[in-house]
């Protein structure tokens, strides 16, 4: 029988959403042409427009239309414009898709690829690591739900035994699974926290080293949190998975972002036990919207996280090598600020035509 289509599910976005979108759905098309596989596409509009649109920012029943996909292919959202009657951003999907589909490890490959200027003295193949963020929990669980006065706030850092150990299995899987290796060839998960001062922290750490003795075969690390920012620019070389809570693995994997290329090289995969979907890194960027100047390179590569989620994986591969070929050939220079200097579609036109069998 001939082997179902395919079914993912398409979030425009905000901002350069639309536009990063588009690109990468021009490269699904043209790698699903070449490694010959069916897919089709259902586009749900959420994020800001639609919540200006509509009043809401998700949709009644979508959660269960992307729990039902193969995978689900999100554009940045949010505009700071558009806000609740209280003030805070209405439109961002974090916690309504994180939460709501317990996709409980945001998966972040960081690796510095050939003709990028990384934020460091090391060379492309030098840097080539994973941050797993633990993605429900945390410091961010309390979002919108602390306690304020004119005064004082207070927000909430919630770790579970639970939460922790699924989300640090996961780092340890990976660990196992993939390929690329930092420069002692040693499979080694990292676990950053700050464990010396917050007893939140210390209970990760324990869960940690709990999982990891059934892992014996994978080597692990403990790294402070502020140890560890200075470690990603001093010797990023020497990492391979890291695991850590959801607000320190924001603000880091941001930094390791601006090792590799700036945000626009990095794509990610929000995974769970029933659902994915995969984005860049980096938000709507008002800033730049509808020109035509963003690096949807992050959206591309955020494609291939999903094919290989998909079990695709071959495909995934396939993008990937399309990307560094059009990188080393010249085809993409990334110019001030990590935009590209040809534009956006210049970044889409040679990465199709780098994707060959
Ligand atoms: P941002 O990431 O959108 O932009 C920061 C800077 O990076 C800007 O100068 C922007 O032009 C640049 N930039 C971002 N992506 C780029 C790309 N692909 N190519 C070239 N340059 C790029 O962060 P900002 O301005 O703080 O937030 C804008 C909106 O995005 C806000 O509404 C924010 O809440 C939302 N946001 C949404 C996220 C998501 O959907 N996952 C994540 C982070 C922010
Ligand atoms: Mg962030």
């Amino acid at each position: 029988a001939e082997p179902e289509p395919l079914d993912l599910v398409v979030i425009p976005g905000d901002g350069i959403g639309p536009e990063l979108v588009d690109s990468a759905l021009r490269v699904l098309g043209r790698v699903a042409a070449v490694d010959g596989f069916e897919y089709r596409v259902t586009t749900v509009e959420a994020g800001a427009g639609a919540y200006r649109s509509t009043g809401r920012a998700l949709p009644e029943n979508a959660l269960d239309r992307l729990r039902a996909a193969d995978g689900v292919l999100k554009g940045p959202v949010g505009l700071p414009g558009v806000r609740h009657p209280d003030g805070t951003e209405a439109g961002l999907l974090g916690g309504l898709l994180r939460i709501g589909l317990d996709t409980f490890a945001n998966v972040r490959p960081m690796r510095l690829l050939p003709g990028v200027p990384g934020g460091t003295r090391h060379e492309a193949g030098e840097i080539d690591y994973v941050v797993v963020r633990e993605n429900t929990e945390g410091l961010y669980l309390s979002r919108g739900a602390g306690a304020a006065t004119p005064h004082a706030a207070c927000d909430q850092l919630m770790v579970t035994r639970a939460g922790t150990e699924r989300v640090v299995r996961y780092a340890f899987e990976l660990a196992r699974a993939r390929s690329g290796a930092p420069a002692d060839g040693t499979r080694r998960v990292t676990c950053v926290d700050k464990s010396n001062v917050l007893r939140s922290y210390a209970l990760f750490r324990r869960v940690f080293d709990e999982v990891a003795e059934e892992y014996p075969d994978v080597a692990t690390e403990h790294l402070y949190a502020d140890a560890a920012a200075h470690d990603l620019v001093a010797r990023p070389q020497c990492f391979d998975v890291m695991v850590m809570e959801n607000f320190l693995g924001d603000v880091l994997s941001d930094l390791g972002a601006a090792t590799v290329g700036g945000l626009g090289m990095c794509g990610s995969l929000n995974v769970g036990a029933d659902a994915a979907y995969a984005e860049p890194v980096h938000g709507s960027a008002p800033d730049i919207a509808g020109q035509g100047l963003a690096n949807p390179l992050s959206q591309i590569l955020s494609l291939a996280l999903l094919l290989d989620h998909a079990e695709l994986p071959a495909s995934g591969d396939r993008v990937r090598r399309a990307v560094e070929s059009a990188l080393l050939l010249g085809a993409v220079e990334l110019g001030e600020r990590g935009r590209p200097s040809g534009g956006t579609q210049s970044v889409t036109a040679a990465v199709c035509e780098n994707l060959r069998p």
